[in-house]
């Protein structure tokens, strides 16, 4: 038995909700490690829909531990207001089900504001953020201003600690010619929404360490894509957290030894939301097809998100470093009826062939896509559930995928649908 977890393989959206919803069904513990309400993961079950951005997806389910890691940074009032939202679709959520880790950072209204002021002031060299704040809050924790869970209990400190933090903030924004923030309402406001989080706070660590010996299955619940990661992604055009299987350990507290299967969501082509390289990216009749096909509209932004050609380069790349044992593959039947596919095998930059993505700015904005072309098919794969319902040509496709990244299709997904899955390999049990 295996504890797993499940990241992006590209650059976030890649249809994990339904691979987690289906993994955390059969788990004891749901522990989200990185990010926060940046994030959107979208769960059917029985025809209700939830919309979740900072609760792991174990929530809406009976039975089941969910944590929030030391990774994550937390909005408080985003985190109560989805808390209520989701008890308001008749789900229970008690400090008994949900444990805030005490040493996660928290998002604060400066950092929106700063957020928000600094991608105006940022031009033509947008990241095209989330505006959520995510990277300002991890910056002050890097800087080690931040403001933590555990500093809510402890008004005189928390009020040091925050004069210390606004010093610095509203400086900035006065420059940036945004409003300041008020020390004293923001001191009051903590205080008020404390009282509501902190029943929730607790020694992730231990519990998770409890867990482990009493061999309870976890399941570590990734947001965005290895290419957003802040380290192996295109930066700057990144999001400001580590997304590879690494950061499972260190954003709950566990050695790395505790996860032994990683599980990579890979979409069957490629999608990008905000700014920044995108190889195969296609400003065309086919680009616009796949969006409008596969309804690429981001969840917690609403924004069109841009669609591309499968691309290899960078999958294979994410397995490599994000440590992915077995992708799943999802969105296939998006691809249906088109004549025929490429896919992006090795990029040509400056003349020279290269079979991955180079870390500079300018390099990444400068490669070319080589591709393969494969033969498309016109029958449905939508809602398949074993490959005698795949189209010969749709195999190939993913056997093709599967030796160019080196890794299996452990799992297919074939439609929003919880049983319109191919499970080729049980992540829990490998
Ligand atoms: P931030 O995480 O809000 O700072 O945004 C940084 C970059 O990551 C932007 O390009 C966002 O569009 C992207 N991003 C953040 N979260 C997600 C996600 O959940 N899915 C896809 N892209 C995301």
């Amino acid at each position: 038995m295996a504890n797993v977890a499940v990241i992006g393989s590209q650059w976030g959206d890649e249809g994990k909700g339904k691979i987690v919803d289906w993994l955390s069904s059969r788990a004891d513990v749901v522990v989200r490690f990185q990010g926060g309400h940046n994030a959107g993961h979208t769960l059917v079950i029985d025809g209700v829909t939830y919309k979740l951005h900072l609760l792991p997806s174990g929530i809406v389910r009976k039975g089941k531990l969910s944590v929030i890691g030391n990774g994550v940074v937390v909005n408080p009032w985003a985190l109560m207001e989805e808390i209520e939202t989701v008890r308001a679709q008749g789900v229970e959520i008690t400090p008994e089900t949900l444990v805030l880790a005490e040493n996660a950072n928290l998002i604060l209204p400066v950092h929106p504001a700063m957020d928000e002021a600094l991608e105006a002031a940022r031009g033509k060299g947008k990241i095209g953020t989330t505006k959520r704040g995510i990277g300002l809050a991890y910056e002050d924790k890097v800087a080690r201003r931040g403001i933590r869970v555990c500093d809510l209990r402890h008004p005189e400190f928390l009020k040091e600690k925050l004069e210390a933090l606004l010093v610095h903030h509203n400086a900035l924004l006065k420059g940036l010619g945004a409003p300041e923030i008020d020390l004293n309402q923001t001191h009051d406001d903590l205080l008020a929404i404390g009282e509501q989080i902190l029943p929730f706070s607790g020694v992730v660590w231990k519990i998770l360490d409890e867990a482990r010996h009493q061999q309870k299955k976890i399941l570590f619940e990734g947001a965005q894509g290895m290419m957003l990661d802040v380290d192996h992604g295109t930066y700057p055009f990144v999001t400001s957290s580590n997304i590879v299987a690494a950061q499972a350990a260190t954003g709950s507290g566990i050695g790395p030894k505790a996860i032994q299967y990683v599980l990579g969501i890979t979409k069957a082509y490629t999608t990008r939301v905000g700014a920044g390289p995108f190889p195969t990216e296609l400003n065309d009749e086919i680009g616009n097809r796949l969006g409008e096909k596969g309804h690429e509209f981001g969840t917690t932004t609403g924004r069109k998100r841009r669609c591309g050609w499968f691309d290899a380069v960078i999958v294979r790349q994410s397995v490599k470093v994000g440590g992915i044992d077995g992708i799943a593959l999802t969105k296939l039947d998006v691809l249906d009826g088109l004549d025929e596919l490429k896919i992006c095998t090795g990029y040509e930059l400056n003349g020279e062939k290269l079979d991955y993505l180079p870390a500079s700015q300018v390099d990444q904005a400068n490669v070319k896509p080589i591709y393969e072309t494969l033969e498309g098919w016109n029958e449905s794969t939508f809602g398949a559930r074993s490959y005698a319902d795949l189209p010969a040509a749709a195999i190939k496709y993913i056997r093709r995928i599967e030796e160019l990244i080196g890794v299996p299709a452990s799992v297919l997904s074939t439609s929003p649908e919880r049983d319109d899955t191919i499970l080729v390999e049980d992540p829990f049990f490998v």
